[in-house]
């Protein structure tokens, strides 16, 4: 087997433990030696849980890139805190694997690229979505040319009431956004992907915060809540004329939550929830729904993960990289922007 790729995480509590240590548990060829972690009781756990010694645990991180040897570096700090530890590891010579959004501004997004190119590093940004079976399925039926050129796609992640009750989430100094960053950067990066990253020109966005910032039924303290907002809703215009409409909450008063994706091409349309297919097919506009579905039961981030170091291994290209997350957040800024200023803005 080739030499192991050892990994060092930078960040070691919710997503970390929960998602990414069984994705490198699933390869053979890499392990995790090192863990960083500001806060000591998260990093004893998370080394507890990966197997890590006591002296390759550290509450800074630079002490970490400067102690040890390290292929890759695993960046699942809070949003406000992943441009300083992506370019740091870079410079200490790592690959990076970033978890979403990319950063909380274009300007950094573009920097920690930068970086990643500058030291000739692998560079990806974890859009888990992007990896799980249905939005595998529909890359395919893309590819395969059945929905020809998308030119619109509603993409929606509404939660009735599902404001995060921990960690960082509600935290504006560590998070800078509400859904808008946590959910809406998964489906704005899926639409992306399936339409071939379109460039985007205009954003018009409102935001709303009505319900999280006071008690309610949910379980986050409403004193803790001072992100902007706890629902977004736009459209986003692109160069060739193709279109996005988007909403995403934690809170709003709506009959059902929703995490449904659709899409209209000039061959065909498809969506996520259920997964179907729809063109006309012998003068019928007809629905097809898959029998079998070869990626069912992937783990998203362990297949994220997992092609990241495919990448690493055979010379190939970032699965995720920088520039495609640099657009995202630019069309983020602009969902802000626009609904800060109650018009449409240039992106
Ligand atoms: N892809 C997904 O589905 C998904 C799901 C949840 C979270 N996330 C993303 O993962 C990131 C982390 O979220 P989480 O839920 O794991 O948060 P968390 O609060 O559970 O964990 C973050 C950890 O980072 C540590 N930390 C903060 N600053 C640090 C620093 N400078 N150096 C070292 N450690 C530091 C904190 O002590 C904490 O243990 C966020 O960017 C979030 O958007 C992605």
């Amino acid at each position: 087997m080739a030499k192991k790729l050892r990994v060092g995480f930078i960040g070691a509590g919710g997503i970390a433990q929960g998602a990414h240590f069984p994705g490198w548990d699933a390869l053979p060829d890499c392990e995790i030696v090192a863990i960083a972690d500001i806060a000591k009781g998260t990093a004893k756990t998370a080394a507890t849980k990966a197997g890590v010694p006591d002296d390759m645990v550290f509450d800074d991180y630079k002490k970490m890139l400067d102690a040890v040897d390290l292929d890759i570096v695993d960046v699942c700090t809070p949003n406000c805190y992943h441009k300083a530890p992506v370019i740091d590891a870079f410079k200490a010579g790592c690959n990076v694997i970033v978890e979403k959004p990319i950063a909380v501004s274009r300007k950094e997004a573009e920097q920690m690229t930068q970086a990643g190119h500058d030291a000739g590093k692998l560079f990806m940004v974890a859009q888990s979505m992007r990896f799980s079976d249905n939005h595998l399925a529909m890359k395919d039926w893309v590819d395969a040319g059945y929905v020809g050129d998308i030119y619109w796609a509603r993409a929606s992640y509404l939660r009735q009431r599902g404001v995060p009750a921990w960690g960082a989430f509600i935290v504006k100094e560590m998070s800078a956004g509400g859904p808008g960053y946590d959910l809406g950067v998964h489906i704005l990066d899926l639409c992306l992907h399936m339409m071939g990253h379109p460039e985007p020109v205009t954003v018009s966005a409102g935001a709303w915060l009505e319900l999280s910032n006071k008690p309610s039924i949910m379980k986050h303290d409403p004193k803790r809540f001072t992100v902007p907002e706890e629902f977004v809703a736009g459209y986003v215009r692109f160069a060739d004329g193709q279109g996005i409409s988007l909403e995403t909450s934690w809170a709003v008063n709506v009959p059902h939550g929703s995490g449904a994706m659709v899409f209209s091409g000039t061959k065909g349309g498809m969506q996520n929830e259920p997964l179907t297919l729809v063109r006309e097919e012998a003068g019928m506009l007809v629905n097809t729904t898959p029998t079998i579905n070869p990626y069912a039961g992937i783990a998203s981030h362990s297949e994220e993960i997992r092609l990241f170091v495919e990448a690493l291994r055979t010379g190939g290209s970032s699965p995720v990289p920088g520039e495609q997350a640099i657009m995202t957040q630019r069309i983020l800024d602009g969902l802000y922007k626009s609904a800060a200023k109650g018009k449409e803005v240039k992106v």
